[in-house]
């Protein structure tokens, strides 16, 4: 059993994909953690992340990034959809995460590109959205939440003093980030033919998982 969960940065996909991971007691794979991975690694080997070999050349990366806290932060987002738009930094993650997918009794990814490129026979496929306004005020309200620096530089602070956690700003990377996951030519953002469309703008986070877990179950018992 695979189940894809797509969407843009903040939809909701990565808490409805490890709820769903827990409900069908199976592996959950977040694969943005890889960009993030190679994104981290570009930025400490002081790279370009726009260069294409540079970006690969980080695709090497040691597993312990993997469990770095500074994958979280919002500037290795920003970062990791640099380096995604770059074919050959997708050539090089693709194995990893079909060999994911592919384990005996299932799992469930999530990501931009699982319906699409990674996983499309999976049994079930999800594309989570919400309005880049509601999408930014839950990145806003997780930053500030999380208290500590989050600015432009890898290491997030930035010495200007400009407002690391101001709500446009946040808004303004969103729509960026969005705009850089849709328009690239490799592997972009898009719903997959055959996904089911969930919208969480105006759902709480238990009424998204219940939507989730009731589309998914659809999907599954329609298969079986
Ligand atoms: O989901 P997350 O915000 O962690 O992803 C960071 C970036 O990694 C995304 O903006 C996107 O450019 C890239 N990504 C991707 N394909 C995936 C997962 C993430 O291109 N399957």
């Amino acid at each position: 059993m695979i189940v894809a969960v797509d969407g843009p940065a903040a939809s909701g996909k990565g808490t409805l994909a490890r709820a769903i991971a827990r409900h069908y007691g199976v592996p959950h794979l977040d694969t943005g953690l890889l960009y993030r991975a190679v994104a981290l690694c570009v930025a400490r080997m002081e790279l370009d992340p726009a260069v294409e070999a540079d970006a690969v050349a980080a695709c090497g990366f040691d597993e312990a990034v993997l469990a770095d806290p500074a994958l979280r932060e919002d500037a290795t987002g920003r970062t990791a959809s640099i380096v995604s738009a770059h074919p050959l930094v997708r050539a090089a993650l693709f194995q990893r995460q079909r060999r994911f997918a592919g384990q005996p009794g299932g799992a469930v990814l999530d990501g931009r590109d699982i319906g699409t490129v990674i996983a499309p026979e999976a049994d079930a496929k999800l594309f989570v959205s919400a309005t880049p306004r509601i999408r930014a005020q839950r990145r806003h309200a997780e930053l500030k939440g999380r208290g500590g620096p989050t600015g432009p530089g890898p290491t997030g602070f930035d010495p200007n003093g400009f407002d690391p956690i101001s709500f446009d700003r946040v808004l303004a990377d969103i729509r960026a980030r969005d705009q850089r996951d849709s328009a690239r030519a490799a592997a972009p953002l898009a719903m997959a033919a055959d996904a089911v469309l969930l919208d969480t703008s105006f759902l709480s986070i238990e009424a998204a998982v219940r939507k989730a877990l009731d589309l998914v179950e659809a999907r599954l018992s329609a298969r079986r």
